[in-house]
């Protein structure tokens, strides 16, 4: 049995579309370690994605939210909160989508449009989220949120398009929302930036398999499998890191240090 590391946490976990989904092995150890959650997705992918199984298997409830609602967003922790009897302990965001990556777009060659819409889904949904959390005073004190990055907010990844950007976005979101939710009640606001793995998301930017092996060669410990992306989020929630706030924290096998491993030019 796993250690007992969230036993008595209430959460709520955006994200789970399949069971290669990061939030789907999240929610699956933050289920081991005691924790009680909601599940939540956009109304399209509760229709496309398999989270009533997932759910099913955990006993949790379903709540379904489009993120860039704030009404949905109201919707859904004012419901978490009665099911779960009480004010929420932890929040996982793990949202991203890109038109004009998964239409393959060159970065040169952008839809404005489709861009906006990137930030809206990836980033800006962050801010909602969290102000939504914070008018509504949903989250107990020294509760834990965090959204999940890559470390093209910081380096250039020509296939990774305006993606980069909300990555960059969604960072500086959960370092200022950290400074307002730390003085109001305690709460830290961070978020993990994760090595490629292999999921519905990452698979759709171009080239993955190959950036996939790139980034395993770089770094000294391999990329970080999903399974331990969840067990690293699970201690982010736990009352063992109270004091960490405010941080994009890399979970990356030692990728973003690295200036060359010459295990690439063998
Ligand atoms: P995924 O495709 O399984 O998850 C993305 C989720 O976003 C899906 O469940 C999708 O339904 C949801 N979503 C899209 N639009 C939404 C909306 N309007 N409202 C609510 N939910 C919406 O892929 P993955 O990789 O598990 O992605 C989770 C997070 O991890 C994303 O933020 C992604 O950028 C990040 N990440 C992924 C990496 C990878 O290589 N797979 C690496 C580093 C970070």
């Amino acid at each position: 049995m796993a250690i007992q590391l969230l036993a008595g946490k209430r959460g709520v976990i955006f994200g789970a579309l399949d069971d290669q989904s990061l939030a789907w092995k999240i929610a699956d150890v933050c289920h081991q370690m005691g924790a009680k959650f909601t599940l939540t997705n956009a109304p399209v992918a509760l229709r496309m994605g398999a989270l009533q199984e997932l759910a099913a298997g955990i006993g949790a409830e379903v709540i379904p939210a489009d993120a860039t609602s704030i009404e949905d967003l109201e919707n859904l922790f004012t419901k978490s909160e009665e099911i779960l009897g009480g004010k929420i302990d932890f929040v996982l965001h793990a949202i991203g989508m890109s038109v004009n990556v998964r239409k393959k777009k060159d970065y040169t060659n952008l839809n404005h449009d489709w861009m906006q819409k990137t930030f809206d889904i990836s980033a800006i949904s962050f801010h909602k989220m969290c102000q939504v959390l914070y008018k509504g005073d949903h989250m107990a004190e020294w509760g834990s949120i965090l959204g999940l990055s890559y470390i093209a907010a910081q380096r250039v990844f020509p296939d990774y398009g305006e993606m980069a950007e909300s990555k960059a976005l969604l960072e500086s979101f959960a370092r200022s929302f950290g400074y307002h939710f730390g003085e109001k009640n305690h709460v830290r606001v961070n978020t993990v930036s994760q090595s490629p793995t292999m999921t519905t998301a990452g698979k759709g930017i171009p080239g993955f398999t190959e950036f996939f092996g790139y980034g395993d060669n770089m770094s000294p410990l391999g990329n970080a499998p999903a399974e331990d992306c969840a067990n690293f989020c699970a201690t982010m929630f736990s009352d063992l890191t109270r004091y960490v706030t405010m941080q994009n924290l890399y979970h990356d096998g030692g990728f973003s240090n690295m200036g060359m491993n010459p295990k690439l030019l063998e």
